[in-house]
């Protein structure tokens, strides 16, 4: 059976991704650190749709981590046809006063894992001639992001990788992708002590628009109308916006 690994699969984004694919009849390998909600997730998804699902609990945020992800994912001997690299975290605050070591996992999850495990895959996909990585950006890549100033570039930083291997891997049979959403309706806020402005979309809305976006041949994708249309904005305007953000209370 076609396989869909997922990081960050037990809550959020990541577990409503799991149920679409689930729906879908793929068999499932979700990551998270927390066993007991993926343990939750495995039987409710599988309950439901019938499908095969494995979890592998593990902090992607360790150096080491991604590799030994890919190891254990292969040790189950499924078909793996799909990456998604969705965990992620964010953080707030003035740059020089927020914790470094949240900062440093933050960078260590949202990049460099996401970087080692596209990758590992990524080679296995195009040596079978086929498959797909889907990265979790944001809209927040597409800007500096006075007062989340690591969480905005971490995301830029997927956006433009995303982009180049997206690009390496033209003609192999293999997608790559990243989606970008705006403010979806996750514990991702409270974690981040930050708050979500703007229009707002449900997680199982978000990963609807995303598997479904995940179709086209598109690099980047970017669910709704009007995320789409601010980031067709002129910069100088997203500039001056930026220049009257004011410190969150
Ligand atoms: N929510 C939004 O508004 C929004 C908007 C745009 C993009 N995104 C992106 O969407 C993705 C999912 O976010 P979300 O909103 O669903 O957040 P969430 O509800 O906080 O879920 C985050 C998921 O990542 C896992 N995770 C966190 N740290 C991890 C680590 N060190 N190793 C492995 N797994 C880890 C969490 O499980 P454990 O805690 O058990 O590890 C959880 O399953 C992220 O990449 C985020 O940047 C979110």
């Amino acid at each position: 059976m076609k396989t869909v690994l997922i990081t960050g699969g037990s809550e959020g984004l990541g577990a409503a991704l799991a149920e679409v694919y689930a729906r879908q009849g793929y068999d499932l390998i979700l990551n998270a650190r927390h066993a007991d909600r993926l343990t939750d997730v495995r039987w409710r998804l599988s309950g439901r749709y019938g499908v095969r699902v494995e979890v592998l609990p593990l902090d992607l945020a360790r150096p080491g981590a991604a590799e030994q992800l890919y190891q254990q994912a292969g040790a189950l001997h499924m078909d793996i046809r799909i990456l998604v690299n969705n965990a992620g975290m964010g953080s707030s605050g003035i740059s020089w006063e927020t914790d470094v070591a949240k900062e440093e996992r933050e960078v260590l999850l949202n990049d460099v894992a996401l970087m080692s495990l596209t990758k590992l895959f990524l080679k296995d996909m195009v040596q079978q001639g086929c498959g797909q990585i889907l990265n979790i950006g944001s809209t927040a890549a597409f800007q500096a992001g006075p007062y989340a100033a690591c969480y905005y570039a971490s995301k830029a930083f997927v956006v433009r990788y995303t982009e180049a291997v997206a690009r390496e891997a033209k003609g192999t049979g293999v997608k790559v992708q990243c989606f970008c959403p705006g403010p979806v309706r996750t514990g991702f806020f409270a974690k981040a002590g930050s708050k979500a402005r703007g229009p707002i979309l449900s997680a199982s809305q978000a990963a609807e628009e995303a598997v479904r976006l995940s179709q086209s041949s598109r690099v980047i994708l970017i669910p709704g109308m009007s995320s789409r249309l601010m980031l067709a904005a002129p910069q100088k305007l997203r500039v001056a916006v930026l220049a009257r953000l004011k410190k969150p209370q």
